[in-house]
This record gives C-alpha cells, sequence and structure tokens, in this order.
C-alpha cells in the first residue's frame, strides 16, 4: 500500500451501501479496510477498488459480534497502514434478518442488537480512543430513520437503530473538544438486499450508489446528523410530531 493515502476501516463493507462506500473513500484517495463476514464478496470490491488504485484495499473477514477478537484486528489493521495515519471508521454493518413480517423471533432480535448496537459500540469506540488521542478523525455510524421514532413494525431493529442514534450522539459530544468529528447517517429506503422483501415506494428508494456519495462527502465536512436524502429529516419531523392514539392506528 502506498502510505502517502490515509487510512479508513469499513466495517460492513461487503455489499449493498458498505461495499458502494468502499468506492467512493478509493476514490477519494483513502487505503480501505473492507471488514465483513463474506471473504468472497470482500475480495470482489478489494480487487475493484485496487484494479483502479493499486493497494487501495485490505481485506479482514471478521463477525462484529466476536466483541473480543475486535481489539486485536484493529491493531492489525493499523499496522498494516504502515505508516499512514488512520483518519475514518465507517461501521456500515447491519442486520435486518426478520424483516417487518411480525412475530417475536427472539434470536433474530438478538442478532439485530448484537450487530446493529454492540458491534458498532466496539468499533467505533476503538477508533474513538485513537482519534481523541491524535487529535483528529472522523467516526460514522450508518443507523437509520427508523431509530427515530418507535413504531408499528420491527421493533428490535427499530431500537438498536435508536440506541446507535443515541451512542453517536453522546460520542460526538464527548469527544468535540478532542478534535474528532462523530457522523451519524439515517438513510431511508435504499436498494440494497436488506430491503429486498419491502415494497417501499418508489420515488422514497435512492440506490447504493447515491446514499454512498453522500455519506463519503460528509464524513469529509458539513452536518454531523445527516438524512439520506435529505427529505426524510422532514418525513420523520412529522411522524415524531404524531400523538401516540394516531401512531396506535398506523401500520407504518
Ligand atoms: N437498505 C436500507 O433501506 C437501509 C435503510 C436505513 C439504514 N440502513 C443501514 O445501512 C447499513 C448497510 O445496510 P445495507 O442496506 O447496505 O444492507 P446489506 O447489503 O445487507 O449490508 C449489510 C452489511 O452488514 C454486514 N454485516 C451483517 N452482519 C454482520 C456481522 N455479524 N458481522 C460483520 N458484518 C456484518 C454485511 O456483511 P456480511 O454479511 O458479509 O458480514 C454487509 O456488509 C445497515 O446498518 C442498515 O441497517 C439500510
Amino acid at each position: 500500500m502506498t502510505s502517502q493515502r490515509p487510512g479508513a476501516i469499513l466495517v460492513g463493507a461487503s455489499s449493498g451501501i458498505g461495499a458502494a462506500l468502499a468506492d467512493e473513500l478509493a476514490r477519494r484517495g483513502y487505503q480501505v479496510a473492507l471488514v465483513a463476514r463474506r471473504a468472497p464478496e470482500l475480495e470482489t470490491v478489494a480487487a475493484r477498488l485496487n484494479a483502479s488504485a493499486p493497494g487501495a484495499a485490505r481485506v479482514y473477514a471478521h463477525d462484529v459480534r466476536d466483541y473480543d477478537a475486535a481489539p486485536a484486528l484493529f491493531a492489525r489493521i493499523c499496522a498494516d497502514l504502515d505508516g499512514a495515519p488512520l483518519t475514518l471508521l465507517v461501521y456500515a454493518s447491519g442486520a435486518m434478518p426478520t424483516g417487518d413480517s411480525g412475530g417475536w423471533p427472539f434470536a433474530d432480535e438478538r442478532e439485530m442488537i448484537e450487530t446493529n448496537l454492540i458491534g458498532a459500540m466496539r468499533w467505533l469506540a476503538l477508533g474513538a480512543e485513537v482519534f481523541a488521542r491524535q487529535g483528529r478523525g472522523t467516526l460514522v455510524g450508518v443507523s437509520s430513520v427508523a431509530g427515530d421514532r418507535g413504531r408499528n413494525g420491527n421493533s428490535a431493529y427499530m431500537a438498536s437503530k435508536a440506541g446507535l442514534s443515541a451512542y453517536l450522539e453522546s460520542l460526538r459530544y464527548r469527544l468535540a473538544r478532542r478534535g474528532v468529528r462523530v457522523v451519524t447517517i439515517k438513510p431511508g429506503f435504499v436498494a440494497t438486499a436488506m430491503i429486498s422483501g419491502k415494497k417501499p415506494p418508489r420515488p422514497l428508494v435512492i440506490s447504493a450508489e447515491q446514499a454512498a456519495k453522500r455519506i463519503a462527502e460528509v464524513s469529509a465536512r458539513g452536518p454531523e446528523v445527516v438524512y439520506v436524502p435529505g427529505r426524510w429529516r422532514a418525513i420523520m419531523a412529522i411522524v415524531r410530531a404524531l400523538p401516540p392514539f394516531v401512531m396506535k392506528r398506523l401500520s407504518l
């Protein structure tokens, strides 16, 4: 790898928004550590990045629920940067195994909390420690509009994203005077495998590439709580303002 390229860790890089974001980050000059469970998918992303910018990507197969393995992997990634500074950590891993199909499947609910929230806490805290010490760096968490309010739907997914949004907000205030930027991304509907079983209204759906472009932009500068695309800020303001008796009647 060329040590001039600053380092970025991208957790959840094997598909969807994360895979598209890997391209954006490589294009913006980062060497990117690609983290997720599916090594073949990560290798495909890395081959694409390295073909256009040799040394732009490395692959690290990892399950974010293997919490005890994260510190050693984080240290290995930093060592592999070969003197280049780590300046960005993006946590995009997420699971929604049950969709909105109802029921109370505890194993699925646990997977969502463990992947979307606890795994995020593990990786974001590792980044926070290094960034606070070096006095610079950006942490990005891909949360969701689903975390803005409990609704009639996938309760555990909403709880995981509400927890992640709160965790990121707290990190932002803790790290504000340490030169660290903390960005919360709240996508609406993005056309990825995660929502393949859903049929959201077409005008509300964007591509993974569109989402990734916006995430890369705000990772560099701009607002720190970002709805993707921006119209979700107004939509969720309306949803948050609805009284409980209306929420009880809605199926959203
Ligand atoms: N699509 C949407 O409409 C939407 C809306 C709002 C927010 N989001 C959020 O956006 C993020 C990316 O999702 P996506 O839409 O791009 O879906 P996706 O294509 O299913 O991507 C999910 C990513 O999470 C990784 N992941 C899942 N479980 C993991 C585990 N145990 N360990 C490590 N990595 C794991 C997956 O990699 P492996 O399977 O290879 O491990 C994959 O890279 C998620 O946090 C999701 O909640 C999506």
